[in-house]
């Protein structure tokens, strides 16, 4: 019973840890075809929408994989300790998404308000800037938790082994 409900909960996190990467990168598609309709063809729809699910898809990807993903790794005892400057530099730009988030957020919902707060080649500038590095950031770890899960079993035998 109890190897029945650790393999659901590894299954459950398994799902998430797909979801949240899916999220973001549909999150990235979105603002790249808002930065394409740039300046005359933006739908405000779009943009208001975008400004309110920018923060909760960050926050939702940021909490799971420093509340359970990366301690699981840093606490592992069948995955190599040599992960530490690493998970560091992914929290870092962690931080930094999110405070750009925010900015983004609001430079949004002023298009979606139809008044806009700042200029359209900073806007496209602006939301370029963001989902590239976010592309970057979760095809890294999309690499990186890759490798690792499947060197040590795959995702589920990793989960397992630390619970
Ligand atoms: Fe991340």
């Amino acid at each position: 019973m109890a190897i029945r409900s650790s393999k659901k909960e590894s299954i459950d996190k398994e799902g998430m840890f797909n979801r949240i990467r899916d999220e973001q990168l549909s999150l990235c598609g979105v603002l790249e075809e808002i930065a394409d309709s740039l300046p005359h063809s933006v739908d405000r729809q779009v943009c208001i929408h975008t400004s309110r699910i920018l923060p909760q898809i960050i926050d939702r990807a940021h909490r799971f994989e420093e509340d359970v993903l990366f301690p699981l790794l840093e606490n592992s005892k069948t995955v190599a300790h040599d992960l530490e400057a690493t998970i560091k530099r992914l929290k870092n730009e962690h931080m930094g998404d999110k405070c750009f988030a925010e900015e983004l957020g609001e430079v949004l919902m002023s298009y979606g308000l139809g008044k806009p707060m700042q200029g359209a080649e900073a806007t496209g500038y602006m939301l370029r800037g963001f989902f590239e590095a976010l592309r970057r950031h979760v095809a890294f770890e999309k690499e990186l938790f890759a490798s690792i899960f499947s060197k040590n079993g795959g995702f589920g035998k990793v989960f397992d082994n630390e619970n």
